[in-house]
């Protein structure tokens, strides 16, 4: 059977694994099955984190039907604008806290359709999000990892993603390759203002991000705003779920949305990108 070389390393020792079937196996013999849906799960337990494993299988259902409905393609079809504008031909892009996919496969189908020869791989430390990932899409390699010890080596991603998700300067650093980009996505100062107006008797801002990041170099930001209008309750429980505010909210403030059928709400994000380099 031939072997294919996964863009993944081996958590134990740091050596580039050997796809060979369902196999993920390294020089020093280290072995990693791959599931059904076609991840890999490299997050070896020293480095589970018992209190954060990430999102629930609840959460990433809540976002998978939120995003499946199309109610942020607009911040979807921005990041692939922004990320065709900095792409050049076998590129590898990795998506730190990929989630459910949504954004690495919508990102990878738009270049393909585009007819840029790319290499996607996706990491999170969640195994529900993973799974659903690598059902999204078979040509895209997931796996479960943390952030904070990325499966891959240095240097070798020319185009890091991280959107919504935890941030790690080192680790980033270190992947991303001599010249390479890293595209940031967070919440802009007024998202969602009407539904934590809503929940909230003092809701406030997010606050804006300091654009500068040491060991990067500010590159550009896009400011991306749209109403939209959410005609069920189910949609707007799963929006609220996907939140940050969800786990921390009064139950009392959160059933303001129990009875609520129709949300109409502004979203704002914040593409920010960086170049790997001093100014
Ligand atoms: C708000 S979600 C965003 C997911 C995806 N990027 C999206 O926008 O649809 C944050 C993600 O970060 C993941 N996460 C949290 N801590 C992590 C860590 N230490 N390493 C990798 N992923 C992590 C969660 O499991 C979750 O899927
Ligand atoms: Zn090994």
């Amino acid at each position: 059977m031939c072997c294919k070389i996964s863009l993944f390393t081996c958590p134990v020792c740091g050596n580039s694994l050997e796809i060979n079937g369902k196999s993920y196996k390294c020089i020093n013999n280290h072995t990693f099955d791959s599931a059904k849906s076609g991840y890999v799960n490299l997050l070896t337990s020293d480095r589970m984190n018992a209190k954060n494993p990430g999102d629930n299988k609840l959460m990433v259902k809540s976002r998978s039907d939120f995003l499946d409905k199309g109610y942020y393609g607009h911040l979807l079809e921005k990041l692939c604008e922004s990320v065709y504008e900095i792409v050049s031909e076998n590129n590898v892009i990795l998506d730190a806290g990929c989630g459910e996919g949504y954004y690495t496969s919508g990102i990878y189908n738009y270049l393909c359709d585009r007819k840029m020869a790319i290499q996607s791989a996706g990491i999170d430390i969640s195994k529900h999000a993973v799974d659903k990932a690598a059902k999204r899409c078979h040509d895209i390699q997931y796996a479960v990892g943390s952030i904070f010890h990325i499966p891959v080596s240095d240097s070798s991603c020319n185009i890091l993603l991280n959107v919504f998700a935890p941030f790690c300067r080192d680790e980033f650093l270190r992947i991303i390759n001599d010249g390479g980009y890293m595209v940031m996505v967070i919440p802009g100062r007024k998202h969602l203002w009407e539904l934590k107006n809503i929940v909230y008797e003092r809701p406030y801002e997010n606050n804006p991000k300091p654009e500068k990041i040491d060991g990067f170099v500010f590159w550009k930001k896009y400011n991306v705003q749209r109403q939209i209008e959410l005609e069920s309750n189910e949609d707007i429980l799963n929006l609220f779920a996907m939140t940050p505010y969800f786990y921390n909210t009064r139950i009392t403030d959160r059933e303001k949305l129990s009875e609520l059928n129709f949300l109409k709400t502004n979203t704002e994000f914040e593409i920010l990108i960086y170049r790997k380099g001093d100014a």
